[in-house]
Parts: C-alpha cells; sequence; structure tokens
C-alpha cells in the first residue's frame, strides 16, 4: 500500500521572483510526495512565502498567521513555515512573535526546505537564513507542475545598488548571476512542456553578467541565445535599473524580434534632489534620454515604470517634478507607492518626514495621472493589430483571454483557440484594464 499524499498549501506575497521561487520549492516538496492544494483545512503544511518590502506586506504575514490558528487547533501536526524576505529579514524573531511557526526559511536556502520539514515539529523550530556558497538552483528541480504558456525563469538575483529606501539588498543578498547554459537548459526545458513566452527574472535583472561560452554574458547576449530555442516566441526580462540599461540590451530591441516591446524601468522620482537622497545614482533627465535611445530603437516600446510618493525630504517643487517626468515618458502602466519606512535602510532614519495627509494625497494625484495615461494607451490600441498569446478561457460562452505584446489582456471569440496559440488580433475595443478584438484572417 502506498501512502496517501501530503497536502500542501503555498502563500506567495511579493514580486514575481517570489512567484518563481514558490513553484520552485512546490517541486522540492512534490519528490517529499507533498501535493499542492488551495485549501488550507486540507493542508498539512502551509508555507507562506512572504515580502518584506513595505511595512503593510510585511505585518500581513502575522496577520494571516493568526487566521491559521483555528486550523492549527483543528490539526495539531500541521506544519506553518515562513519562506522569503520578511523570513530573511526577520529570522528566529518570526519564532517569537507568533507560537504557529515550526520553521523559517530564508530566499537563499529554499534547497533545504525538505530536509528542514523533516526536522520540524516535536518542538523542534529550524531556522535557516545563511547566504550559502553553493547554488541553490542546482538543488532545486526546475519540472513544470503542469504545461502553462508562460513561465519565469529567474537568471539573476539580488542587488548592489542600496537604494536608500529600499530592503531588498539585505533581504536577497548581493547580486548573483546564473550561468547562461544552466538558463538555456531551463528555458529549453520549459519549450519542452508546452512554454511560450519566458519572463526573466531579477532584482536588476539587466545587470545580469552570468558565465558564458567565450566569458561573460550579458542580458542582451543571453536573449539573443534564447531567441534561438526553437518553439519559444516572446521573451521579457524585469526588473531593470535605468543605469544597466546597455547599448547592446537597447540594440537588441531593435532587432530581436521575439523580445517584446514592454520595458519596466522604475524611476521612483522626477526630482533631481530626491533621486539623489535616493541613492539612484541619475538625474531625471539622462533616465529621459535613455528611454528616447529606447523608443528610437524599437519606436512602439510601451513603458512601464515604479514611483515613491512621500520620500523624507520631498517639497511640493520635487512632486511637481514627478508629475512633470510622468507626462514626458507617457506611461503605459506603472506602480504607485507611498514611501514606507524600513528598518535598517539609510532612508529610516532620514530627516524631513512627509505627512501622511501630503503624501496621501501626491499618490492620489499621481495615481490619476497614470490612470489617464493607461486609459489612453488602451484606447489607442483600438483599430491596431497585435500579436496575442492565448493563456485561458474567459468568462463568456467561446471566448480566450490572452496577453498583447504589450503585456495588455485581450478578450477574444474565436474558432481554434486554447492555451499557447499565438495569433494576430485586431483589438476593436478598450477598457482601462483590458482590450476586445478579433482573430484576423
Ligand atoms: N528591483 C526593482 C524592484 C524593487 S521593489 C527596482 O529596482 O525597481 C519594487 C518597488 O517597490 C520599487 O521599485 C519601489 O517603487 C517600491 N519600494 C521599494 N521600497 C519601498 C519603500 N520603502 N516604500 C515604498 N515603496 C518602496
Ligand atoms: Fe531596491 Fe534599488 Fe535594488 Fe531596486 S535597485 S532592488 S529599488 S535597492
Ligand atoms: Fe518583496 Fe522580496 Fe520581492 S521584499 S518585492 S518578495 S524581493
Amino acid at each position: 500500500m502506498t501512502e496517501a499524499p501530503k497536502k500542501l498549501h503555498i502563500k506567495t506575497y511579493g514580486c514575481q521572483m517570489n512567484v518563481y521561487d514558490s513553484e520552485r520549492m512546490a517541486e522540492a516538496m512534490s519528490a517529499q510526495g507533498y501535493e499542492l492544494t488551495d485549501d488550507v483545512a486540507a493542508a498539512d503544511m502551509v508555507l507562506l512565502n512572504t515580502c518584506h518590502i513595505r511595512e503593510k506586506a510585511a505585518e500581513k504575514v502575522y496577520s494571516d498567521l493568526g487566521r491559521l490558528r483555528p486550523f492549527k487547533e483543528a490539526k495539531p501536526d500541521l506544519k506553518i513555515g515562513v519562506a522569503g524576505c520578511v523570513a530573511q529579514a526577520e529570522g528566529d524573531e518570526i519564532l517569537r512573535r507568533s507560537d504557529l511557526v515550526d520553521l523559517v526559511v530564508g530566499s537563499q536556502s529554499y534547497h533545504k526546505l525538505p530536509d528542514l520539514v523533516a526536522r520540524a515539529g516535536n518542538g523542534a523550530r529550524p531556522v535557516e537564513t545563511e547566504f550559502p556558497a553553493e547554488d541553490k538552483f542546482d538543488h532545486l528541480p526546475a519540472r513544470p507542475r503542469q504545461a502553462r504558456p508562460t513561465a519565469f525563469l529567474t537568471v539573476q538575483e539580488g542587488c548592489d545598488k542600496f537604494c536608500a529606501f529600499c530592503v531588498v539588498p539585505y533581504t536577497r543578498g548581493a547580486e548573483v548571476s546564473r550561468p547562461a547554459e544552466k538558463i538555456l537548459r531551463e528555458a529549453r526545458g520549459l519549450v519542452e512542456k508546452g512554454v511560450k513566452e519566458i519572463t526573466l527574472l531579477g532584482q536588476n535583472v539587466n545587470a545580469y553578467h552570468g558565465a558564458g561560452e567565450g566569458g561573460d554574458w550579458s542580458l542582451a547576449r543571453l536573449v539573443r541565445a534564447l531567441a534561438k530555442v526553437d518553439g519559444l516566441e516572446r521573451i521579457r526580462y524585469t526588473t531593470s535599473h535605468p543605469n544597466d540599461m546597455e547599448d547592446d540590451l537597447i540594440a537588441a530591441h531593435g532587432e530581436e524580434p521575439k523580445l517584446m516591446p514592454y520595458l519596466h524601468l522604475p524611476v521612483q522620482s522626477g526630482s533631481d534632489r530626491i533621486l539623489k537622497a535616493m541613492n539612484r545614482k541619475h538625474t531625471a533627465e539622462e533616465y529621459i534620454r535613455l528611454i528616447e535611445r529606447i523608443r528610437a530603437a524599437r519606436p512602439d516600446m510601451m513603458m512601464s515604470g515604479d514611483f515613491i510618493v512621500g520620500f523624507p525630504g520631498e517639497s511640493d517643487q520635487d512632486f511637481a517634478d514627478t508629475m512633470t517626468l510622468i507626462r514626458e515618458i507617457n506611461y503605459g502602466m506603472a506602480y504607485s507607492f507611498k514611501y514606507s519606512p524600513r528598518p535598517g535602510t539609510p532612508a529610516a532614519n532620514a530627516k524631513g518626514a512627509v505627512p501622511a495627509e501630503i503624501a496621501d494625497a501626491r499618490l492620489q494625484e499621481l495615481q490619476a495621472l497614470l490612470t489617464e495615461q493607461q486609459r489612453a494607451a488602451q484606447s489607442a490600441m483600438v483599430g491596431r493589430e497585435v500579436g496575442v498569446l492565448f493563456e485561458k478561457p474567459g468568462r463568456m460562452e467561446g471566448q480566450w483571454v490572452g496577453k498583447s505584446d504589450y503585456l495588455q489582456a485581450v478578450h477574444v471569440k474565436g474558432e481554434g483557440l486554447a492555451p499557447g496559440v499565438l495569433a494576430r488580433v485586431r483589438v476593436t475595443a478598450s477598457a482601462p484594464n483590458s482590450l476586445a478584438g478579433e482573430l484576423i484572417g
């Protein structure tokens, strides 16, 4: 008689790298006889893969832990693990704050998860938050559990930039690039399982410099090699830093049709004074000129970004400069946040805190402008022809949903559509967050 599989429930917070990591942890645990479940009540183990970027994200973990108490009471041998960036940042402090947690595993130690799970329980509460010298990816299987047309692939991890507000250099450690051949092998494996689009991930993905045939490979070189993989139709990468946007990468955008015309390039602020205080090491003007060069290589490039309002010392004029930059660039989509002081970062001790009401008002004003730009970008698509990679059925009978080259959701009714079908579509209508279209030909 074989043992019934145990059930693992994973909740993922934060960025795409956490999504990728959760998949890898699920794969590592499936080798230990754990199957994924969406149902917490059915789980033998719950893993929270956490995010430390803003206070709200980090505190959410503790309220979610509180919500697990009845499940643990109903099933005392339920194991609860905390992984990800809160685990990395807070370590055994988590055990003190919550008696429900059985194990803590930092983001660099996921290959040790099966061992930690085996050790946890009966009073043992293992914590693993080292930055080990070995390559965790060598120990984590990359076997997609289900066929999906899109996948993430981590190529670079960590950050050496130390923006004054940001915890990532501490939670993810120094920049490390994976060797090109390992990435190519993983990509080919994904394509064999039906993946058509790969998003290369890194905290500073365009700082990628991995060992490859003939020496050091840039991200552009990696992209060009990936573009030669038969069956891989689309390549994206995220997140980039303006200072690492090298000429060969910009050129690749003009020359490599598989590289999609959508670029997430955070700037955070349009004020040189604030950029300097943030330690971003570039000016607003340099960012604007950079995007001009990118658009010269790829005129239809859709830009996306991140903004922080209410950074310490931000004046009305600084904020006005950010609004000016946004008008100048014209974003297709963007994320914006109210500054959240993070323990251990240089800005946490900075003078000139912006009162909450002012920061809230600025955030509203900035989001109104970004929403208006996004709406305009969406309606400018009407009448245009665009590639769409279909992912899943839509809500209406016979309707399918996919993503455009510019990462917009597109709804289409048509014959022969299925996950993984890449088709040309004429856009017929737009809404703020999605498009409708019809198949061409
Ligand atoms: N490596 C990426 C992403 C970093 S985190 C980059 O360089 O942009 C994603 C976004 O969260 C950041 O771009 C920033 O806009 C926001 N962010 C980071 N720390 C923050 C903080 N302390 N308060 C508010 N927003 C923050
Ligand atoms: Fe954080 Fe700056 Fe590094 Fe991005 S570049 S991860 S914002 S420190
Ligand atoms: Fe959050 Fe860590 Fe990603 S702090 S944004 S999960 S790198």
